[in-house]
């Protein structure tokens, strides 16, 4: 049996109808930048997260650089996230001319909150939870802490469409959510894409103007930016993919329970769910050991499995000048124990359940 760990062209070709529609009435109409679609699916989204507004931009990475720049970092400002996420948590922080400062993780993969509080200082001016795989980042707690403190939170969303804490969904909790339609991720674009959640009407027309270059109309402009617009047509395909958010959100879970109820927990260690939270699962992560050894088993057995992130983003080489003095112990011992299963919602149960014996053997035959 074999087991790849994506399946993209299944995922498009369910909804190849109504993409075409999509395309052709959005051709007919020539609305390609900005456009009734988009104005659409902005509404659409905040409503799903349950935020006032929503803006959509290029891509998450966007999300999160212009989230930054809302709230007017500079270079005597620092923002605390993780070192287990992925590349852009960082990039944005640093491209947006602040002083990222880096927490280590818990065993949930997420940022550790004890160790956050020892991170602020009177310069912290954002912190940037990530929602990692999808499984919500203790935001009650940090809630509290961040309003004490009087510092914003951008929460990383990228992974986490749908998320939520208790009947909250993650994106709703901070100053901002950020969110990625990548089309790795469980709401996907056909090429890359972002959005920005708030409730802040000031936010909103700001990020609005900052993702347009800086004009506010056609003719005139504000302040310098970039172009990082949601185009009108991949908000359209968005608009379509929406409808279906949820029962993939359900149908990764139903696999995560799969792999939950079936793996060896002698060998393995499963993702940690708090028990009010719902996890989207965009990644299935285990830990385990002699990680690269059952990587090439499973391989040899047709499974394809993957690392989140292999390389932590203070020991990535772009890295080097900023945090080469850093530990963040949890982070650097988990990036060589940390295993991503497929879970993708075309999987069928019985490839799950291959998959599972196939590790249950590794660690048995060992024996
Ligand atoms: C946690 C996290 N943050 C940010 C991003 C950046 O999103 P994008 O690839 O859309 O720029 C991603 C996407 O890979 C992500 O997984």
């Amino acid at each position: 049996m074999r087991v790849n760990y994506i399946n993209l062209k299944k995922e498009n070709l369910q909804l190849a109808n109504k993409l075409k529609k999509k395309l052709i009435l959005i051709s007919k109409k020539s609305e390609f930048i900005g456009g009734e679609e988009l104005e659409k699916f902005e509404k659409r989204f905040a409503s799903f997260i349950g935020t006032k507004y929503a803006v959509g931009v290029s891509s998450g990475t966007s999300a999160l650089y212009l989230s930054l720049k809302c709230i007017n970092v500079d270079k005597n400002s620092e923002v605390i996230t993780v070192g287990n996420s992925w590349t852009s948590t960082v990039g944005a922080i640093i491209l947006a001319g602040a002083k990222p400062r880096l927490v280590d993780v818990d065993k949930t993969l997420n940022i550790d909150i004890k160790k956050l509080e020892k991170k602020i200082t009177s310069k912290t001016k954002a912190i940037i939870p990530v929602h990692l795989t999808g499984n919500p980042a203790n935001m009650k707690k940090l809630s509290r802490l961040a309003k004490k403190k009087k510092i914003k939170i951008i929460e990383d969303a990228a992974q986490a469409v749908g998320a939520k804490i208790g009947k909250k969904k993650v994106g709703s909790f901070g100053d901002f959510g950020c969110f990625s339609f990548h089309p790795l991720k469980n709401l996907s674009a056909l090429g890359d894409g972002g959005i920005i959640t708030t409730n802040n009407k000031k936010y909103y027309h700001w990020l609005k103007t900052a993702r347009n270059v800086g004009h506010f109309n056609r003719d005139n402009c504000k302040f310098w930016s970039f172009n990082m617009r949601l185009d009108n047509l991949q908000a359209g395909f968005l608009n379509e993919k929406l409808k279906k958010i949820n029962k993939i959100n359900d149908d990764r879970n139903i696999n995560a329970k799969l792999y939950i109820n079936n793996l060896n927990k002698k060998y393995i260690k499963l993702p940690e769910i708090e028990k009010n939270n719902y996890c989207v699962f965009h990644l299935f992560i285990i830990r385990v050991k002699e990680r690269d050894r059952l990587i090439k088993y499973l391989n040899k057995k047709n499974i394809e499995v993957k690392i989140h992130y292999p390389i932590p983003i203070h020991k990535l080489r772009s890295s080097k000048k900023i945090f080469s003095k850093i530990i963040l112990k949890n982070t650097e011992k988990y990036s060589k124990e940390i295993l991503s299963l497929p879970i993708n919602q075309n999987l069928k149960p019985e490839q799950i359940l291959w998959v599972c014996k196939q590790i249950n053997n590794f660690y048995e035959e060992k024996k």
